[in-house]
């Protein structure tokens, strides 16, 4: 069969692999410790879940408008307003199916064939495919450990070229939970501020899951020369634990957003209409929960930096926010396990899934081949065990 081109630009997930790997040991009957989670392990808080029932039974069950109903745009511009400090209106908001289709979206409104697209390394694994399958050239910025795996302000100006179309932003960092200060916005938002031509995509996901002592900010609240070029990618599913109910936004310049809503209109339409609703209630509701969560967040990251500070020759910069880690292996390649030489993060993921059941995720999927991502979304037994394995399995090795 005959595949359309489009489909050549993209290359199947590096975690597949591994997740393939783990599915049949787990249907041999091992006990796999999966380090490789996305998503909180919350359940989503009861009130949304209420309001997503009550608003099935009030009716709420047919088509609304492709960019959503007004009731969450408005919670929308509320919460931009409380959290962001900025002003938005309805004409500013599309609702997508989660805040990756989002992204999509506005990819595909204004990236195209001979367009780059700067994408800081590393990078979230969808970037670099979404850009392509846009027509779009990835461009990547490697980022040193040395600088948290921060991109420097000389690097993103010399990554800058009259092709570009797009610098993809995202603090805190999915995969290593690093994020930027205000300080920091502000030397790149310079960089960025004679380069006209230069919109920017920033991808706040986890900008609620931030530890004591940081201050979330994102470029257009640093500079406010950047905002009508800046669009926002937000949604519920971290902050709420409802990655699930696939509901996300893009903000940004009325222009830009009509046009992503029009190719959202040719494909899925409106995002689930009880998901809207039940947003609603996750943005106008009680935030007791999310305060609960990034603080069982911040006490598992705790124990997850003394037990990495444990391992030998592992280094890791220290996250700020999100629920991965992001630590450097790659002292143990060149070593020889049961199934031959590690020599990269997918060869430590396989010897580790082999060896010690346990699931991470290759560093390569994240553009950076030193690093392997574990995520702390799950409880502390889980998480205790699972170290107990990787200490040992690092030990074997080194034997
Ligand atoms: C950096 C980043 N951006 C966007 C998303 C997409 O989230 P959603 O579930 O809302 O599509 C994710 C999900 O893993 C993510 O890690």
């Amino acid at each position: 069969m005959n595949l359309a081109q489009r489909v050549m630009r993209i290359k199947p997930s590096a975690t597949l692999a591994i997740n393939a790997k783990a599915k049949a040991l787990q249907k041999q009957g091992a006990h796999i410790v999966n380090f490789g989670v996305g998503e909180p392990d919350f359940d989503t808080p009861q009130h949304i879940q209420e309001a997503a029932v009550q608003a099935m039974h009030e009716g709420q069950t047919r088509y609304t408008a492709v960019s959503g109903v007004d009731e969450l745009k408005d919670a929308v511009v509320q919460a931009l307003n409380t959290n962001y400090g900025l002003a938005y209106h309805r004409e500013n908001i599309l609702v997508s199916c989660g805040g990756k289709h989002a992204l999509y979206n506005l990819l595909q409104a204004i990236v195209g064939p001979g367009d780059e697209v700067i994408i800081p390394s590393p990078y979230w694994v969808s970037y670099p495919d979404m850009v392509a399958l846009a027509g779009g050239t990835p461009v990547f910025v490697p980022c040193l450990e040395a600088n948290g795996f921060k991109m420097q302000p000389d690097q993103l100006e010399q990554a800058i070229t009259p092709k570009t179309r797009l610098l993809i932003f995202n603090s805190p960092s999915n995969p290593t939970g690093v994020h930027y200060s205000r300080a920091e916005l502000t030397a790149l938002a310079e960089a960025l501020l004679h380069h006209e031509h230069v919109s920017i995509a920033s991808d706040d996901i986890y900008y609620r899951i931030l530890f004591t002592g940081h201050e979330w900010a994102n470029l257009a609240m640093v500079n406010a020369e950047l905002r009508d070029r800046t669009f926002i990618i937000n949604g519920v599913s971290k902050t709420y634990c409802m990655t699930g109910w696939r509901i996300g936004y893009l903000i940004g310049n009325t222009q830009v957003v009509k046009a992503a809503t029009d190719i959202q209109s040719q494909s899925t339409s409106n995002p689930t209409t009880i998901s809207q609703f039940a947003a609603v209630a996750a943005l106008r509701g009680d935030q007791h929960e999310v305060t609960k969560m990034v603080r069982i967040f911040e006490q598992r990251c705790h124990y997850v930096l003394d037990r990495l500070a444990a391992l030998p020759q592992v280094t890791c910069p220290t996250p700020a926010g999100a629920f991965y880690v992001f630590p450097n292996c790659s002292a143990y390649y060149g070593r020889r396990g049961p199934g031959g030489m590690i020599e990269s993060s997918l060869d430590l993921s396989e010897y580790l899934m082999e060896t010690a059941h346990l699931a991470v995720v290759p560093g390569s999927a994240f553009g950076e081949d030193h690093c392997i991502r574990i995520s702390y979304a799950l409880p502390m037994e889980d998480l205790k065990e699972g170290f107990d394995r990787l200490e040992k399995a690092l030990q074997t090795l080194s034997a």
